[in-house]
């Protein structure tokens, strides 16, 4: 993984303003967002949006993703279909820490539709602060990816 502070950031209609607030956080902590869209609130297929923002972690462009729709459920399914992702739904702060820790996810998927704003921030925050252990930790992430 390129530790270049970059995370892209994509949703589908459903979470544009969540997106947007995420974005903005990301910033002030001092990660660059990449922020792929969509912008404008009409009725979007979240696969496209999943799959475009895995494809620059997977690629290297991005250290990190953050992703949303409505559950967090279906562009987090869409992602885990580009080679070499690992991401998650978190819609508490425990499950954001571990799914670094533990699974090493290179993504993380929030609903907008199932979390508030403030919790969103603090699940991103408690993704963001957390690191992989490793150790029997690795073994299984190397199994998912074989
Ligand atoms: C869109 O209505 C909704 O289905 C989508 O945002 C997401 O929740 C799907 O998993």
């Amino acid at each position: 993984m390129t530790a270049n502070k970059r995370i892209a950031l994509s949703s589908d209609h459903a979470a544009i303003e969540l997106r947007q607030a995420i974005a903005d956080h990301i910033a002030a902590l001092g990660w660059e967002p990449v922020d792929i869209g969509p912008t404008t609130p009409e009725s979007t297929h979240y696969p496209i949006h999943g799959k475009a923002a895995a494809e620059l972690v997977a690629s290297g462009d991005c250290q990190l993703g953050i992703i949303l729709c409505g559950t967090g459920q279906g562009i987090m399914i869409a992602a885990n279909k580009v080679k070499g992702i690992r991401c998650g739904v978190c819609s508490d702060t425990f499950s954001a820490r571990m799914i670094r820790q533990h699974n090493n996810a290179n993504m993380l998927s929030i609903g907008e539709r199932v979390v508030g704003a403030g919790l969103a921030l603090d699940i991103v925050d408690a993704y963001l602060n957390a690191e992989f252990e490793g150790g029997r930790h690795a073994t299984r992430a190397d199994m998912i990816e074989d």
